[in-house]
């Protein structure tokens, strides 16, 4: 959840180290802090709240340093706090920064303490920094240091490392938490996120579980789990810094809402052909797999979740088959059955959800057939450890609320359940269909998001009420979900949402005049019913604004009927999400909240 960088080189590093956290920020930014090795002293600098408090303390005292370390924070153990907040240090000697948890962090501690180790802080990082030193004091060098703390912990940890009697070197150390060196000119860095030197270099070498390398500003070396030395691919890929930037508009999520015509346009590029879906889409030997799928379980988190429940749906049309469908944090904790010639699927934008990862590796140990992961980083975890993968293409995604990942989800999961029935022989005309509505996709989204006028006004009417409900039935439930989630997580107002036939079994006892109700009414075989039940909330006095098919007509009262484009109704869920991603956007703004960093998220939850 939280980011580090390290950096050995010729040049000052401190700016560049500060510029790599505001590159992260997105994962963690409740403080942050510097180590920065200046011969005979470190200079130790820590803010609580945003890198951009660190970055005006580093101008007012100007630290100069060539080796150094930093970490923007997503607290687990302990508060939000200057206290708290990376590097930590021991002995004024040894100064670290970590990410991820370390499991056994009270035996440890209680060890650290009986050799007269106190700690500052309340995480389960400050230890490592005491372990570090311990063994140092025992006459080791820091990369037997480091392997001998590394024996010790458990859980997950990406971690860097310095010792005030070594200004060259900098130890990094990765298990189960993302870690990368990045090969710069005269200058080597280490990142959990290759966002944070994509203006440094673009030559990557991504660590493996049990790694730990030694960094100065002009070699390095890598040792794997056993201690032997190791030499590593390098992977060479272009981080533009458009890519990272809003250019004209006020916020990441804004901008990536509005990337969403060219984004799905790179997810099916080079993936349809024809009138058909192309073969081996999904790796070498996907196509052969799928002839032999009999049963699909998906596993995801947040916004990830509700695409898969979306696809749950096509699978079923367009596959023909069954699927299982399972929170990532819940699904080893319910003893799943694995049926004969069954496909465990993961979806994740960043493909470091660490429940997601442990579904995965859980997974791998039962008999499935394959696993396949769809994702929107190559270079991911999930990516790597997956027998068969497809990526998003949706560029990066900075906002923690995911927008343009999702869409970009589901025009993915729709290329999977086209596959799967092409590889079962199943609907070739649907499939044509399907494949010829895809292409028209991007154009439909562009019209979408003209709505942006409509709906900013009534944004306000949302924006000064405090509960919110969202209706949807069928396929599109789930993106009555995705609505609320979008809506809580950057707004903060509480909404939920229901399948519209279940309002009279209890919700409906909450309609009154505080509270709008959200509605999606699609064209489609229980419009009528939906209607009906849209009628319900109405004669309660509940404002209801409906995102409706253009044939579809209703009297609202006091709220609002929004036409929606005409669309497959296979992919209208797509089409549906864009004017809730916008409504959230909208609403977050007049409500003045921090709407790419919302309080207590993260964007990748590296932690189960
Ligand atoms: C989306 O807006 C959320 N920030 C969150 O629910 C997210 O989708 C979830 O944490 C899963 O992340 P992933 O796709 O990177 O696995």
């Amino acid at each position: 959840m939280c980011g580090i960088i390290a950096a050995a080189s010729n040049r000052n590093v401190g700016k560049l180290l500060v510029q790599g956290l505001h590159k992260m920020e997105y994962r963690g930014y409740d403080s942050a802090g510097i180590a920065l090795h200046q011969k005979d002293q470190i200079a130790h600098l820590r803010t609580l709240g945003k890198v951009k408090l660190l970055e005006e303390k580093m101008i007012q005292e100007k630290p100069k340093s060539k080796l150094g370390i930093a970490h923007t924070r997503w607290a687990t153990h302990g508060e939000p706090s200057e206290e708290n907040a990376h590097p930590h240090k021991s002995n004024e000697r040894v100064y670290i920064v970590h990410n991820g948890i370390i499991e056994n962090y009270l035996d440890l501690k209680d060890f650290l303490k009986k050799k007269n180790y106190s700690f500052l802080s309340q995480t389960d990082s400050e230890l490592i920094a005491h372990m570090l030193d311990y063994f140092l004091n025992q006459g080791n060098s820091m990369l037997d240091s480091m392997y001998l703390t590394k024996d010790r912990l458990d859980g997950a940890y990406a971690i860097a490392a310095i010792d005030l009697e070594d200004d060259q070197n900098i130890i990094v150390a990765r298990n189960k938490s993302p870690l990368l060196i990045g090969i710069g000119i005269e200058e080597l860095l280490a990142a959990s996120d290759p966002l944070a030197l994509g203006q440094l270099t673009n030559e990557f070498i991504f660590l493996e579980d049990g790694d730990v390398a030694e960094l100065s500003s002009d070699s390095y070396s890598i040792y794997d789990i056993n201690k032997k030395k190791v030499e590593r691919e390098i992977s060479k890929i272009d981080i533009s810094s458009q890519a990272t930037s809003k250019g004209e508009y006020k916020h990441f999520m804004e901008k990536e809402i509005y990337e969403q015509p060219e984004a799905i346009l790179n997810t099916i590029d080079g993936r349809v052909g024809g009138d058909d879906i192309l073969e081996n889409i999904f790796g070498l030997g996907s196509s052969e797999m799928f002839e032999r799928v009999k049963r699909i379980q998906i596993v995801a988190c947040g916004t990830s979740l509700h695409a898969g429940r979306v696809a749950a749906n096509w699978f079923s049309s367009i596959s023909e088959l069954p699927t299982q469908i399972d929170y990532a944090s819940e699904y080893r904790y319910r003893n799943p059955h694995v049926d004969e010639d069954s496909l465990f699927v993961t979806i994740s934008q960043s493909g470091e959800t660490a429940d997601t990862l442990a579904a995965l590796r859980y997974a791998k140990e039962k008999d499935y057939l394959s696993s396949l992961c769809i994702c929107n980083v190559p270079t991911s975890s999930l990516a790597r450890e997956s027998d068969y993968s497809i990526f998003t293409n949706a560029g990066p995604e900075i906002g923690v609320a995911s927008t343009k990942a999702f869409t970009t989800q589901l025009a993915a999961l729709m290329l999977l359940a086209l596959s799967i029935a092409k590889g079962r022989k199943k609907n070739p005309k649907l499939r044509t269909r399907v494949v010829t509505a895809l292409r028209s996709l991007p154009d439909i989204i562009e019209e979408t998001l003209k709505l942006k006028e409509t709906i900013i006004e009534l944004a306000p009417e949302v924006a000064s009420k405090d509960n919110a409900l969202f209706l949807g039935r069928g396929i599109f439930y789930p993106i009555a979900k995705e609505g609320a989630l979008k809506l809580k997580e950057i707004s903060y107002i509480h909404a939920e949402a229901y399948p519209a036939g279940e309002l009279k079994h209890g919700p409906l006892a909450l309609i009154d005049e505080n509270m709008p109700v959200i509605a999606l009414a699609p064209e489609s075989e229980i419009a009528e019913k939906l209607i009906s039940n849209l009628e319900e909330v109405k004669a309660r006095g509940g404002t209801l604004y409906v995102f409706s098919d253009p044939t579809i007509s209703m009297d609202v009262k006091s709220g609002k009927l929004i036409k929606m484009p005409k669309c497959d109704f296979l992919l209208t869920p797509i089409i549906y999400t864009i004017p809730l991603q916008i409504l959230s956007y909208e609403v977050a703004l007049l409500r003045g909240t921090d709407i790419d960093q919302p309080r207590n998220l993260a964007k990748s939850v590296t932690v189960e």
